[in-house]
This record gives C-alpha cells, structure tokens and sequence, in this order.
C-alpha cells in the first residue's frame, strides 16, 4: 500500500516508517520538524536500504496538506503529527488545541475530497484520565485531565462522528500506554527536545551523565513499593500494532478504538533496576513529592487488539531498557550528535 505518515521523522513515526517499509509498502512522510530532525529518517533510510521521502510541511498549512493528499495516491494515512508535552500544554492551550485539533481537522478534510478515507490515529491512554480501574478496557470511560489529553479525546470524538457519518471510512484509534525502547539497532530512539518529562528517557539521560540523579515523583502511591506504577510498552511493538491495524482496516469499514499496552504495570522503582541491569551500573535517585496530575497506577488491558488484530507485546521490560540504553549510549546528544547530517527525500 501506498501510506501517508504524518509525523512520520518523530520517535514512534520513525519506528513505524521503519516497519512499514520492512514489510514492503511505499510510504510517503510529511513532517514540520517541530520536534525532530530530519536525520531520524536518513537513519531509517540506512536501515531499509531505502530513501525515504519526506515532506517538510506543517498540517496548519491546509493548502499545502490538500496539494499533497491531491498529488499523493494514498491508499491510507498513519497520523502520529501532534504536540504531546502534557505540561506545556497546560501553559499554552490554545497552541495545541490549534496543532492537533486544526491540524487533524486539515488532514481529514483534504483525505475526504481525494478518497482516501483509511486512517490509523495515535491516541493515547491519556484519554481515560485519572482512572484507577486498572486494566482499563477501551470501554473505559473517556476523562482526560489536561489540554494535551483533550485534544486526543476531541480527536477521537470527531473521528467516531465521522466513522458513523460516512460509511466509506475505516479508522483506527490507538491508545498507546507508555512507550519506551528504541530500534534494535541502536540508530533511531527517542530524541527529547531540553529536559525530558518521561521517565526512561530522563533515566537514560541520568544514565550518560547528564544528569545528576532521577527524581522519583512519591513514594506514598497505594502501589507495591510506594512509586507509580504504568504500562511500557515497546515501541517496536507499536509499531507492529499500527501494520495489524492497518490490516484490520483493510477489510471494515467504521471506527474502532485499541489499546496497545503489554497488559502489565512496572513501578518507577523497578524501571530503575532494570534500566541499572542494562547500564551495568546504578542509576541515582533520590525520592521527591509527587508530580501534580499523576495516577498511581495505569495499565491496559490489551486483550482487544489480540482478538482482532492478532497483537501482543512481545518485548519484556528488560528489553526496553536495553535498547534505549543502547541508542543513548551510541548518541549522546540524540540525532544532533550527527549535525552534518541532512534529509535525502524531496520537499
Ligand atoms: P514526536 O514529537 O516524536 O513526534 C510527533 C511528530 O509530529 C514530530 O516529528 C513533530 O515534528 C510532528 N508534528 C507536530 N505538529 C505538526 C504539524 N502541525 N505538522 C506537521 N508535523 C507536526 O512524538 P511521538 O512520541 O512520536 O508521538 C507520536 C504521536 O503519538 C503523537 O500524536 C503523540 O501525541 C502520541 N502519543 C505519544 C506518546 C508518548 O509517550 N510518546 C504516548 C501516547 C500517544
Ligand atoms: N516519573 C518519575 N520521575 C520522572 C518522570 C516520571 O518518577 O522524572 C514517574 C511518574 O510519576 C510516573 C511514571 O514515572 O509514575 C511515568 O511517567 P511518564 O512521565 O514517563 O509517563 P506518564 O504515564 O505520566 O505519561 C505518559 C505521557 C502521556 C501519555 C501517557 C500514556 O507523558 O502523554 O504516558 O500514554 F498520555
């Protein structure tokens, strides 16, 4: 198939342009790169020994949007294109309702008027808000609690009004719970702009020196050891679950919402220790109170992706540590260790 990627030079897009040129399809990225760098996508051109052609286009720009869904012959688009900084988007509101709300509102609008209505969207567990009904199933109810979870609620909103609108569209809603680990390889991983917020790139970070010691967010959870407790999930597996999805989609029409987590929760403390096993060395941490806005505990239920689309988690803890560790270790300073580096597809 021939797939649009938006956001495709980001951490999980670049994991997913990856898999679906492993598994034989065209596909096209279109990304601003307002929080990644083109070298993501040199590096998966490496990898696949194929270039990867990408679009510097901004989804606010809908004219350009239109020009590209109108020239592309898509037969499916991936949008993972979105700001995701919970914490900036309690600042600047408007901005990310603006990005994700507007930008998604442009895509669809310009997939709808050239036929192409197969779309697999990056949701989030964020959506079910602070839920301790652990697992949570997808028929949770849906309470995001800061602007950034909204706007994927808003999302999925417009895209099951849409689902039941239109029967021609087919639509896949992936609620991701906490992604972690890189590429095997080493080349492509998770690249932070300043100071992470998430916990294993903060831990890799600490890990390689960058910083002094992690701060652990409370001890005082109802959990087993007192530290939060969430659902890493592999981002290899992820983006394993998008071609599942993109399967499914083949064959129905409407929209259909997935959880993609492994089904257990880790603790902050055991994420330590397995992030420390596969340094060889302790990463320090010192407690602290907890962060404003977290759950104790969040994990999935993943059992509805296994039934229809055949999807698990196959990449334990251990494992997400070891390859994070290992693209950390081989770039310290994330793609701008390799600031020579340009993008190779057209604009
Ligand atoms: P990322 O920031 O690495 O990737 C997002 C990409 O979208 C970036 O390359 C960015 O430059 C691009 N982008 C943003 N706004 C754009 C616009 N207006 N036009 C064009 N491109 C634009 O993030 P990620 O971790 O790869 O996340 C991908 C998607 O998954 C996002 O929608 C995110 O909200 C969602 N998600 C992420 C997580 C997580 O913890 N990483 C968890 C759940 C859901
Ligand atoms: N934590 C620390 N210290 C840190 C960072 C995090 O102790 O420096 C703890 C948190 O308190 C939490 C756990 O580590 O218990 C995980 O925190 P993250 O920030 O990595 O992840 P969250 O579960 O808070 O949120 C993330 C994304 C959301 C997304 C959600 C579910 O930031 O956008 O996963 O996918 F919605």
């Amino acid at each position: 198939m021939r797939i649009l990627v938006t956001g495709g030079a980001g951490y999980i897009g670049s994991h997913t342009t990856l898999s679906l040129l492993e598994a034989g399809h065209e596909v096209v990225v279109v990304d601003n790169l307002a929080n990644s760098s083109s070298e993501s996508l040199v590096r998966v051109g490496h990898l696949t020994g194929k270039n990867v052609d990408l679009r510097i286009v901004d989804l606010l720009d809908s004219a350009a949007v239109d020009e590209l869904l109108g020239a592309g012959a898509f037969d499916a688009v991936m949008h993972f294109a979105g700001l995701k900084a919970v914490g900036e988007s309690v600042q600047k509101p408007l901005m990310y309702y603006h990005n994700n709300v507007v930008g998604t509102i442009n895509l669809l609008r310009s997939m709808d008027k050239h036929d192409v209505r197969t779309l697999v969207f990056s949701s989030s567990a964020t959506v079910y808000g602070d839920n301790d009904r652990v697992p949570l199933t997808e028929g949770c109810e849906l309470n995001a609690s800061n602007p950034y979870g909204r706007t994927k609620e808003h999302i999925e909103d417009i895209l099951t009004d849409l689902g039941s609108a239109d029967s021609r569209w087919s639509i896949a809603l992936l609620r991701y719970f906490n992604p972690a680990g890189a590429h095997e390889s080493g080349l492509i991983g998770e690249d932070p702009l300043g100071t992470p917020n998430n916990l294993l790139p903060f831990v890799a970070q600490v890990a390689a020196g960058r910083h002094e010691y992690v701060k652990v967010f409370g001890n005082d959870y109802p959990t087993t050891d007192g530290t939060g407790v969430r659902d890493y999930v592999h981002v290899v597996d992820l983006a394993l679950g998008h071609l599942a999805a993109l399967s499914y989609l083949e064959g129905v029409q409407g929209t259909f919402s997935w959880n993609l987590g492994t089904g257990s929760g880790s603790s902050v403390l055991e994420v330590l220790d397995a992030f420390s096993a596969a340094v060889g060395k302790e990463v320090p941490y010192e407690f602290s109170p907890r962060r404003s806005g977290d759950s104790a505990v969040s994990y999935a239920d993943p059992s509805q992706a296994m039934a229809d689309l055949g999807w698990s988690a196959k990449r334990s803890l251990a494992r997400m540590c070891e390859d994070h560790w290992r693209w950390q270790r081989s770039n310290p300073m994330g793609y701008s260790s390799d600031p020579a580096s340009q993008h190779r597809g057209p604009q």
